[in-house]
């Protein structure tokens, strides 16, 4: 049987090759011919803007997350950004957000002119921490400044925030919960798929995300459909459904038609890629056992794994050994953000301790669909030499 012989011959040099932290060159090699054909008829179409790759994405986007409304934007940054001004939030309006995450959630915040107010996370699932979320809502109220208005949820490395606890916090304070998905798409909860959990839902198109463009872009899901219209006349610069007037405030959000047919090839064998996340999450954990502490995932909770993230204490010198092995590593994030200096103004008192605790010791170990068993068992033994 030579051609089994070829196809273990191809995993054993695989398994003893370079092992990519992102691997973004497997994916372009087995759809590039459908991306050429799909990029070939918008050149004939000539409708780089708004053509149907955008509705037929949108569709899709529906479909899969099970909301009943999706729009693509521009990026996973204009997502939070127009989503917060859909709801016309103020500078009076406190948004509470982890303070243990991408910048982006922050700075969108501040773009669309509201307040942050920044909630300590959950130490073992590094997502927000429902009962700071609950204290810092009752310290605004106290305080009589700000209105409660929306909580962002993050998804850290792809696993769903506790939305059950956060649901029940917003309901009592009358408040809108927003998903930044950015790095969970893929991602389930309770039997419901990431887009369809919260009032509203943002994703990130990033390359290298569990769905990526070749550039950037992002969409943003809702159940809502008054919402979902004035999402649209935003990322249109505000117009109404002729454009012919602005009838609000709006942004440039479109995302181009060249980005949304990458977007649908690369659905095509998402599927697959999540399969391949969740079997190379389950390599790890097995590997890893009690060697060392690792991103907690509930019960109940589907993790997109969008990035597979230890926790150590003596960070430098395991990233070192990892490096010496051929592993990469990476951090995400340095610091929390009250730590950086735009943000430091809405510094909680007394700091964000959990925030600040895995900021120093969290790392993350090289995840994609097309890491081989053998490449697993090598990070696997290479972490646990380090610890
Ligand atoms: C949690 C989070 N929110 C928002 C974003 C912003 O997405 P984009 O880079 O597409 O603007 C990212 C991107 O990395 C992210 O990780």
């Amino acid at each position: 049987m030579p051609e089994a012989k070829n196809a273990d011959t191809r995993t054993a040099e695989a398994d003893a090759g370079p092992i990519r932290f992102f691997d973004l060159e497997t994916p372009k090699k087995m759809l590039r011919a459908d991306i050429e054909k799909r990029w070939q008829k918008i050149l004939d179409h000539g409708a780089f803007i708004g053509g149907p790759e955008v509705t037929e994405l949108e569709a899709a986007l529906a479909a899969r997350t099970g909301a009943k409304h999706a729009l693509a934007v521009a990026s996973g940054t204009d997502a939070l950004v127009i989503a917060l001004m859909g709801e016309e939030v103020t500078s009076r309006d406190a948004i509470f957000i982890p303070g243990f995450t991408y910048n982006a959630t922050a700075n969108a915040v501040l773009v669309a002119g509201a307040t942050p107010v920044f909630v300590d996370v959950d130490a073992h699932t590094c997502n927000m921490d429902p009962a700071h979320l609950e204290a810092q809502v009752e310290a605004v109220i106290r305080e009589g400044k700000l209105t409660p208005r929306m909580v962002i949820a993050v998804d850290l490395y792809g696993l769903p925030a506790d939305y059950a606890a956060i649901g029940r916090i917003a309901k009592k304070h009358g408040m809108l919960v927003m998903a930044d998905a950015a790095q969970s798409f893929g991602g389930a909860q309770g039997g419901r798929m990431i887009g369809a959990i919260a009032d509203m839902t943002t994703l990130s198109f990033y390359p290298s995300k569990t769905l990526g463009c070749y550039g950037d872009g992002g969409a943003m899901t809702t159940d809502d459909p008054a919402r979902f219209d004035r999402w649209s006349s935003i990322r249109w610069h505000g117009t109404d459904a002729q454009k012919k007037e602005s009838i609000r405030v709006g942004v440039n959000g479109r995302l181009d038609s060249v980005q949304c047919a990458v977007l649908l090839s690369k659905l095509t064998i998402f599927g697959d890629e999540m399969k391949a996340r969740e079997r190379i999450a389950q390599r790890y954990r097995a590997g890893l056992g009690n060697a060392v502490e690792m991103q907690h995932v509930p019960a109940g909770s589907q993790n997109a794994w969008g990035l597979f993230t230890i926790m150590v204490n003596n960070r430098d010198a395991v990233m070192k050994a990892l490096q010496e092995k051929g592993v990469p590593s990476s951090i995400y994030y340095y610091k929390a953000l009250h730590q950086h200096k735009a943000f430091a103004p809405y510094a909680p008192k007394g700091g964000l301790p959990v925030c600040e605790k895995l900021a120093a010791r969290v790392l993350s170990l090289p995840m994609h669909p097309y890491l081989t068993d053998g490449q697993v068992d090598r990070v696997v033994a290479a972490v646990k030499a380090a610890v």
